[in-house]
């Protein structure tokens, strides 16, 4: 395991267009909490930083399908995403919003420094154009067929099939996203960002990364191999920060441009708002801070070479030193699409079921090497099997043995041997192991990893048969139990980062006052349940979900899906 002096943790600032749903939990948020709380525990400094993403196409579309006003659409899905995030246990310590003056002062800071030091520079591009709607049909704006891999429906700006990022220009047979007719090529004028001018210095960094993830690394490789060429970073659009130019009045920066300095200003809000306004320095300045950020691998290019780029022109920040992009999460087998209706969104899930499940089902299946499946059975399975038959089941065995024999107590155990050895090493080894698995963004192991103890548990009980050993070995049933109480007490600490609601009640049911945020990791390590400890009452944590539960979730999920594109 190892120690750092300060890390900053960031996830993807989500767009405010719409409500969470699974692919995007299991993209970076989760992952992102579970790494936050586990070194939290570990009491390093850290900080997990977000907000939503509220400017550009994807709002102004958003609003314009629905009829309302932009600032309706952001006020309303900033509200409806930081309350699922919440009610998910996704534990960030700054929620803010690229709305705010803070922000868009940093973002226009960013422009006026940059250009200052000479790597931004107007130029007269050709742009799509519809007539009919007058209006430049930049990103999202205007759909076609992807010259990069031949899926229709692309965006201007990236193709959501292959992740490509494009040019709308680029487009076979675009279409306007407003009326549907076919744009023509005008010209008008944007500020560019000169990407290419970074190139040497991009390679000579990245090849300093060489235990980044592949997915990562390869993405940068291809890019740096066909050469960097310049971005337009400015819009023709009335939403957005204003670029800070007399002679770019009308124009908007690109949200991709601002969006990232949104971790820089919310990290700032977040020192505001403990009344330490200048804390936020220490994490964007120190090099010796640890910049993570998660994401999903459609946000490659942005964070592993556009936004560095960004931070090296401006020259002042730190640049990231870890990077864990997973894959994308499918649903039933099918790539997961939001304007096919194909998701399982986090506000339904959450008026059914409790957020652990949800956690846990989700950090076992983590797409992070490879394109990952959810289903519905999937999720039954890791609720009814791990999480009831396995980890409830030992805590409800262990337990409701002491209620019954030991007068809700910890016994006092004898000396150990064999078995007892094994469970003893276990725990002791338990809070490295995981821990290095979670260090090293391993984290769909880790969770696995944990639930093997409780796992072990159920072994050892059903092999020391302590209903047996309780009239003619009573030390050695004294002894189990103590054992299975300490490896509860240990899970306890173990399980919080991936099930932080179950293990608080697990704490309760032990009696352990001292509370989980105060709790050392490495005590997850320790026998820390003194013989006479009273414990406290059983609670039922995974209640089985049944198959007609499920069968209802697969039933609305496949109504409301329809097959014909329109996002
Ligand atoms: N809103 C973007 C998306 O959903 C992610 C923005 S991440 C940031 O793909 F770095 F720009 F903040
Ligand atoms: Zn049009």
């Amino acid at each position: 395991m190892s120690s750092f002096k300060r890390i900053l943790v960031t996830s993807a600032l989500p767009y405010a267009n719409g409500p969470i749903h699974l692919g995007h939990l299991a993209g970076c948020y989760l992952p992102a909490d579970i790494y936050t709380r586990y070194q939290r525990h570990r009491g390093q400094d850290i900080i997990h930083i977000c907000g939503t993403d509220e400017n550009g196409v994807p709002i102004t579309i958003r609003a314009e399908k629905e009829g309302v006003s932009p600032q309706e659409i952001v006020d309303r899905y900033h509200g409806n995403i930081a309350e699922s995030f919440q009610k998910i246990g996704i534990s960030f310590d700054n929620f803010s919003r690229t709305s705010l003056p803070v922000h868009h002062h940093m973002a226009q800071d960013f422009f006026l420094k940059i250009n200052e030091q000479g790597y931004i520079e107007p130029r007269t591009v050709k742009q799509l154009y519809c007539d009919h709607c007058e209006l430049f049909l930049a990103d999202r704006y205007v759909e076609g067929t992807c010259p990069n891999c031949g899926t229709p429906g692309a965006h201007g700006d990236q193709c959501d099939y292959c992740s490509h990022l494009l040019e709308p220009t680029a487009l076979v047979e675009p279409v306007c996203k407003i009326c549907g007719g076919r744009p023509r090529v005008r010209e008008t004028k944007h500020w560019f960002f000169l990407l290419d001018a970074f190139q040497e210095r991009l390679q000579t960094w990245l090849d300093t990364k060489t235990h980044w993830k592949s997915n990562v690394k390869e993405f940068c490789k291809g890019w740096l191999n066909k050469g960097l060429k310049p971005r337009a970073i400015t819009r023709d659009l009335q939403w957005g920060v204003p670029v800070p130019l007399e002679e770019a009045k009308s124009k908007v920066l690109y949200v991709w441009f601002d969006a990232p300095i949104g971790y820089i200003s919310s990290t700032i809000e977040w020192a505001q708002k403990r009344g330490q306004p200048d804390l936020w320095k220490a994490y964007w300045l120190d090099p010796e801070t640890r910049l993570i950020h998660f994401i999903g691998k459609d946000n490659i290019a942005f964070h592993a070479l556009i936004w560095p780029a960004t931070i090296m022109a401006y020259g002042e920040y730190i640049l990231p030193a870890e990077i864990p992009a997973n894959e994308f999460l499918n649903l039933g087998g099918k790539k997961l699409s939001v304007s096919k209706e194909w998701a399982v969104w986090l506000p339904d899930y959450l008026e059914n079921f409790s957020p652990d499940p949800l956690r846990y089902c989700l950090a076992a299946n983590l797409p992070e090497n490879r394109d990952a499946d959810f289903t519905w059975k999937d999720f039954q399975t890791r609720n009814n099997a791990d999480l009831a038959d396995v980890l409830g089941n030992f805590i409800n065995r262990t337990l409701t043995f002491l209620r019954k024999y030991f007068d809700d107590r910890i016994p006092k155990p004898g000396s150990f041997k064999g078995q007892d050895e094994e469970v003893v090493a276990a725990i002791k080894g338990a809070p490295a192991a995981i821990g290095d698995l979670i260090e090293t963004f391993q984290i769909k192991n880790a969770s696995q990893e944990s639930i093997n103890l409780a796992r072990l548990g159920n072994k050892y009980f059903n092999d020391q048969e302590p209903w047996r050993t309780r009239k003619e070995n009573p030390r050695r049933c004294a002894t189990t139990l103590y054992l299975c109480a300490q490896l509860l007490s240990s899970l306890s600490i173990i399980l919080e980062p991936f099930l932080p609601f179950s293990a608080e009640k697990l704490r309760k049911m032990l009696n352990q006052e001292d509370s989980l945020s105060s709790l050392d990791w490495n005590q997850g390590g320790q026998l820390r349940l003194q013989p006479e400890h009273h414990i406290g009452s059983l609670e039922i944590l995974f209640p089985k979900i049944e198959d007609q539960i499920i069968a209802r979730q697969i039933e609305h999920l496949n109504q409301d899906a329809h097959p014909s594109a329109e996002s």
